[in-house]
């Protein structure tokens, strides 16, 4: 099995049968982390107030604790719902640099079924053009089923934070 349907698949298992979704956050980057050497900073981030993310769980150096959506790859996430694809994080002057051997990134956002983005998966690599298509589509695929599980209300119980 290629390592990205692997690495799903162990996700998928381990999150079996459960609701709460910091232990799912902190389950996926855990997984993440210690499964792609090229993740050397791995970690989401939480839409808390309109047009606010802090920090969630995370794997690697001290992450910035709060990110506006007008700052950083991970606001512009946030404020487009587009996948932000970051092969040199010095071409972007928005980028924040919470560790200064960051050299690409990738940013993924997660939505609800409205499609309001409620998270940002924020993947750091110490590497150049470190992630690869499949990369940014398991990513997202990845995102897509989080967002599916923990976010899709038919009425208004909302998940466990
Ligand atoms: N680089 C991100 C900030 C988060 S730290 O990298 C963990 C950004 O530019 O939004």
């Amino acid at each position: 099995m290629a390592l990205h349907e692997d690495v799903f698949a162990r996700i998928h298992s381990l999150l079996e049968g459960e609701d709460d979704w910091v232990a799912a956050m902190s389950t996926v980057v855990c997984e993440l982390h210690h499964s792609f050497e090229h993740f050397h900073w791995t970690g989401f981030y939480r839409t808390v107030e309109a047009n606010v993310l802090k920090i969630g769980p995370y794997q690697g150096g001290h992450g910035c604790l709060v990110i506006p959506f007008d700052k950083g790859i991970c606001g512009a996430a946030a404020r487009t719902g587009e996948t932000q694809d970051v092969p040199d994080v010095h071409a972007r002057t928005e980028h924040i640099a919470c560790s200064s051997t960051t050299l690409s990134e990738l940013v993924v956002p997660v939505k609800n079924s409205d499609g309001d983005v409620v998270a940002v998966l924020d993947l750091d690599s110490d590497l150049p053009e470190a992630f690869s298509s499949s990369d940014i589509l398991f990513a997202e695929h990845l995102c897509r089923y989080l967002g599916a599980k923990y976010f899709s209300f038919a009425t208004q119980d909302t998940p466990h934070h």
